[in-house]
């Protein structure tokens, strides 16, 4: 696992954008998996100004996002399938038939979350993943107790991740209890996987989920056992960290000696 300690929340989302770039000019068909929330949202902005300015191309990529919550249509605008487009899809060339969002109106949903899961592999697994944290822990939407194998299935949100995002509800009642997530066991089949996490809030979490031990209680430490993990930091996420000093060095070296081993090599 590498940890890179950004200096800020701009130098976080150009590093993880540096990553999906290099990606892209390797393979320009890249199945990228992708996250929503607060985080990645100045990853998005990047790669939206690297394709206008400098021509980024994203026409042949295929993309499946972590999770959706149930019973929001596409066009709700606290659905997640809305966040991407207004985010990303809607201002960069992604085939519209290569976008991937769990369908939060699914009436089969067992036969639904096993058709995401075919997609995946149809597609040839994805090549990255891009993943935010929750403050209990949880990546996607598998939150404490979630099995370390699961797939893409419904699960309960905790109250913790239902107040957590009531900030983005007119109404906190309006916040559903219920979600189609993929599984950590999905998750974990990433051929890379990218965490990105900012602001003090997630300072005790990430100290927990990458120097803690690997438990279900806090789903992303199962992060620990993947063999290509990058996790990129502000200063205020990675506070708490016990190695922050080695991780820190690790990243100026890289600066100065060889860039392009960032993310490459731990
Ligand atoms: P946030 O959410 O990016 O809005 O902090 C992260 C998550 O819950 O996975």
């Amino acid at each position: 696992m590498e940890i890179i300690i950004a200096d800020n929340y701009e130098e976080m989302s150009r590093v993880a954008a540096d990553m999906i770039e290099r990606q892209l000019l390797r393979k320009p068909s890249s199945v990228l998996g992708l996250a929503t929330g607060s985080t990645p949202v100045g990853l998005y902005r990047e790669l939206v100004r690297r394709h206008r300015e400098e021509g980024l191309d994203l026409s042949k990529v295929i993309t499946f996002n972590l999770d959706e919550y149930l019973d929001l249509s596409p066009s709700h605008p606290q659905s997640y399938r809305y966040f991407m487009d207004e985010n990303l899809f809607k201002h960069i060339n992604v085939d519209p038939k290569n976008i991937h969002v769990p369908y939060g109106h699914a009436e089969e949903i067992d036969a639904f979350c096993q058709w995401y899961e075919d997609e995946i592999s149809r597609a040839g697994g994805i090549d990255i993943q891009v993943l935010g944290i929750g403050a209990d822990g949880h990546i996607a939407f598998n939150e404490p107790g979630s099995s370390l194998g699961s797939r893409t299935r419904l699960k309960t949100l905790t109250k913790q991740t239902i107040d957590d995002n009531a900030r983005f509800f007119d109404d906190p009642n309006e916040v559903p209890r219920f979600a189609i997530t993929m599984g950590v066991g999905t998750i974990m089949e990433a051929r890379e996987v990218l965490l990105i996490a900012n602001g003090a809030k997630k300072a005790e979490i990430i100290a927990h989920a990458l120097e803690g031990p690997v438990t279900a209680q806090v789903t992303a430490s199962a992060l620990q056992m993947h063999r290509h993990v990058t996790v990129v930091l502000d200063a205020e996420a990675g506070a708490m960290l016990k190695r922050l000093d080695y991780y820190r060095w690790v990243f100026e070296e890289k600066k100065r000696l060889v860039p392009r081993l960032i993310g490459k090599v731990t």
